[in-house]
Order: structure tokens, then sequence, then C-alpha cells
């Protein structure tokens, strides 16, 4: 009898587990051709993280973003008081990359990865999310060039309260007083 309740008690844990993270919720690119560079539009794209039912409209920040590093990369800042994370994804094509139609976005850094689609024309993305526990659904558009918000991204990781990568003291300080000066000196893409 005590055997069996153990078997049943880990049989949960291990079921809960499941629920928490499923299983194949991020999934490798079925396209094979990784596109060198990234995304010829530097546009980032913001969304929110949803619950995989969508149940949960909001439950944190989510900003795909070129970086001046010269990855493209994945912030994810939950809502629930868990620190933001971020990591690099790539892009991956059907065949040689063209700056039109749909690539597949992917990537992986331990316990939390991205894995989405990606459409060039109308600048919609959608993906899955995964940080530790929490798997989210993203569903975004591209900002606005006209709005100036690729240097929004910039200052979501690297400016602010708790920036993911703080700039150091040596840095030229004219951000302090604007930050929306970083593409006067860097580019989006690191060239
Ligand atoms: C999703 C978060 C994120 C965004 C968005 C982002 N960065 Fe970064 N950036 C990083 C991280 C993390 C590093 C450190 C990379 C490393 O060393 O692995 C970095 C590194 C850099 C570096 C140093 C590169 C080097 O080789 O030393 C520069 C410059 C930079 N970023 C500029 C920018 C600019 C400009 C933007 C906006 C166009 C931007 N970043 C957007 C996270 C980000
Ligand atoms: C006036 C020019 C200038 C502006 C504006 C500027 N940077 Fe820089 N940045 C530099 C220079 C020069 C370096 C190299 C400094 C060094 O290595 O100490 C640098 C280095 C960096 C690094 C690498 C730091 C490291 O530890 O390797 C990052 C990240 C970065 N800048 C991001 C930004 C972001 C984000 C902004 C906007 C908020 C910005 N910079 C605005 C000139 C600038």
């Amino acid at each position: 009898m005590k055997l069996v309740k153990r078997v049943v008690f880990v049989g949960l844990i291990a079921f809960v587990g499941c629920g928490t993270t499923p299983e194949g919720w991020i999934t490798q690119p079925t396209e094979t051709n990784l596109v060198i560079g990234g995304l010829n539009n530097l546009q980032p794209y913001f969304a929110k993280l949803q619950s995989p039912d969508r149940s949960l409209p909001d439950m944190g920040d989510f900003l795909l973003a070129s970086c001046g590093c010269g990855d493209w990369r994945v912030l994810i800042r939950p809502t629930n008081g868990a620190p933001q994370v971020q990591f690099p994804v790539r892009f991956y094509s059907n065949g040689p990359y063209q700056p039109t139609g749909e690539v597949a976005v992917f990537g992986t850094d331990d316990d939390k990865g991205f894995s989405g689609r990606l459409n060039q024309d109308s600048g919609q993305v959608a993906g899955n999310a995964l940080n530790g526990a929490m798997a989210a659904y993203i569903d975004g558009l591209r900002s606005d060039p006209h709005v100036g918000q690729t240097v929004d991204a910039c200052i979501m990781c690297h400016v602010g309260d708790d920036p993911i990568f703080p700039l150091p003291p040596t840095h030229p300080q004219k951000y302090k007083t604007n930050p929306r000066v970083c593409l006067e000196c860097h580019s989006a893409n690191g060239q």
C-alpha cells in the first residue's frame, strides 16, 4: 500500500511538471538554411506573453530585436516578479534567404527558448516562449520605423533600473541625459 502511494505521488509530480513546461513547446524549425547576419529589416517586435491557452493575455513583455552586438535577441520580462532574461535567436529559411516571405525563428539557452514563425511582408511574428517553468505564447507585429522604436529596444536591455546588460562606467555618458542616442554611435546590427 505504502509503495503504491509513493508511485502515485511521484507520478503526480511528473504530471504537474509536464503541465507547466509542456514537452515540445519549443520546436526546432523545419527550415534548414541558417540566415547569416539576421533579417534585412531591423525593426524590433514587441509582444505580450500570453498563457498557452490565451486565457491570460498579459503575463509579461516579450521583445525580439537586433542588438548592436550583431545578434538578434529575445527578451522575456515576466510580470510575476521573476527576473527578466535574454538569449540570442537565429532565423531559418527554405533555400537562400530573401528579405520577403516567411522565416522561422529559433533559439534556446538552458531552460529558456523561443521558436516561432515570422512573416517579413506583413511583419507578423507568432511563437512559443519558454522561461523555466513558464510557457507562453506570443503574437506580435513589427514596430513602425517612423516611431523610432529600434532605440526603445536597445534601451529595454541596456538602460533603466534593472538592465540586462548595463553599460560600463567607462561608457560615453551622453545617454544619461537622453537615452535615445544609441544609434548616433552604434548600428542596430553591429555593422
Ligand atoms: C534583448 C536584449 C538586447 C537588445 C534588444 C539589445 N541588446 Fe545589445 N547586448 C545585449 C547583450 C546581452 C549583450 C552582450 C552580448 C554578449 O557579450 O554576449 C549586448 C551587447 C551589445 C554591444 C557590445 C558588443 C560588443 O561586441 O562588445 C553593443 C554595442 C550593443 N549591445 C548595442 C546595442 C544596441 C545599439 C541595441 C539596439 C539597436 C541593442 N544593443 C539591443 C542585449 C541586447
Ligand atoms: C557618443 C557615442 C555613444 C553613444 C551615444 C552610445 N555609445 Fe555605446 N559605446 C560607445 C563607445 C565609444 C563604446 C566603447 C567604450 C568602451 O569600450 O569603454 C561603447 C560601448 C558600448 C557597449 C559595450 C560595453 C561593454 O562593456 O563592452 C554597449 C553595450 C553599448 N555601448 C551600448 C550602447 C547603448 C545601448 C546606447 C544607447 C543607450 C549607447 N551605447 C550609446 C559610444 C557610444
